[in-house]
């Protein structure tokens, strides 16, 4: 296994990212290259511009991966490309990428599935983190509840039934006027530590289903409309707004921050009773994706997991957001399980995929 060196591909949404990882879990290189520009003029991120930029820094960030590891492809294993879910535009250009690799090199490739990658990078940051394992998956376009059972074996306990939690964030963020260039979450984050938490009351999410599935879509009609009647124009960027109009964003941020993290952790309450009953035995919940890498977040979950006598696994921000050493990692796992695709042929027509 410790000679395994696998680059990882990934490019679902905004970030073009690539890394290599040994199969011992040595990160090797890891190189992130973000839309910050894009973001900040669209709001949001925009799948055909994605797309080019995409297209445009692709090669440059794989030669960088393997430049910064002291490799060439020649000497990989094998190449792991995140396929799903995503932006489809987005994800064929790294599939492209990693086709093309492969086939001029002749080397097996793994498709991967983007949450599979964001629960698993768990597994390289901590080496005791056996299956089975409970991982609470919060991004931008998802919000799982799981118990993993083994590699491959997954028991979904909730879902969203509508928006994710990073979804909500985002918009929030928009809505109160906040620098988009390094998507919404992290600027909302820093504007609620001024605000307070418990100024307005929104309501917590589907406190009448008991079950782990979750919600935003209410929480952000909730936010609209405390903006307009708090008389926040989003179009004045925080920068501008007085004094006052600042407090009164700051308190929207924390009061929605807030609530959005007691729904995951009224969540995370109750899936940890149902995974108990499935699998006694849990001892970790995982919680992973770029939603993870908040701090309020992870303080608030590391309580649930205490209370309920878990230990949490957090990876660190940078590999909680999208990355390369995910794909990477979760391409080692597959592969030691058998689990990969012979290499493409080296003249596949470009457009194949
Ligand atoms: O996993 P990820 O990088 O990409 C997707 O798979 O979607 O997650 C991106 C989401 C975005 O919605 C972003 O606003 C959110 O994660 N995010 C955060 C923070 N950092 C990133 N949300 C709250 N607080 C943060 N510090
Ligand atoms: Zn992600």
């Amino acid at each position: 296994k410790d000679d395994l060196v696998v680059l990882g591909i990934e490019t679902s949404c905004d970030d073009t990212a690539a890394a290599v990882v040994r199969g011992n879990g040595e990160i090797l290189s890891q190189v992130v290259s973000s839309q910050a520009d894009l973001l900040a003029k669209y709001g949001g991120v925009a799948p055909k511009m994605a797309e080019e930029a995409h297209s445009q820094v692709i090669d440059q960030v794989v030669q960088e991966a393997l430049d910064k590891a002291n490799l060439t492809a020649r000497n990989l294993s094998a190449v792991a490309v995140t396929i799903g879910p995503g932006l489809s535009l987005c994800l064929r250009v790294g599939v492209r990428k990693a086709r093309k690799l492969a086939g001029s090199f002749n080397l097996p490739i793994i498709g991967i599935h983007h949450m599979e990658a964001h629960c698993l990078v768990a597994r390289l940051i901590e080496r005791e983190l056996e299956f089975p394992f409970m991982a609470l998956l919060i991004s931008g376009g998802h919000n799982l509840l799981i118990l993993a059972h083994d590699l491959g074996h997954y028991i979904q306990l909730g879902t969203t039934i509508d928006d994710a939690i990073g979804e909500a964030y985002d918009k929030t963020a928009k809505w109160l006027g906040l620098d988009m260039s390094r998507s919404g979450g992290p600027a909302l984050e820093e504007l609620a530590q001024e605000g307070h938490a418990e100024s307005i009351k929104f309501s917590t999410p589907m406190k009448q289903h008991r079950d782990c599935n979750f919600s935003y879509a209410g929480l952000k009609t909730q936010v609209r409309l405390a903006i307009g009647s708090h008389n926040i124009n989003p179009e004045i960027p925080i920068s501008s707004a007085s004094s006052q109009d600042r407090r009164s964003r700051a308190d929207i941020a924390a009061s929605f921050q807030r609530v959005a993290v007691l729904h995951l952790e009224e969540r995370c309450d109750r899936a940890i009773e149902w995974a108990r009953k499935i699998e006694p035995s849990i001892k970790h919940l995982v919680v992973s994706g770029g939603v993870a890498s908040n701090q309020y977040v992870r303080a608030r979950l590391d309580h649930v997991v205490k209370k309920n006598n878990l230990q949490l696994v957090c990876p660190p921000p940078k590999l909680c957001t999208d990355n390369g050493v995910m794909v990477a990692w979760t391409g080692i796992e597959h592969f030691c399980m058998g689990r990969f695709d012979p290499p493409p042929p080296a003249d596949e027509h470009e457009d194949y995929v």
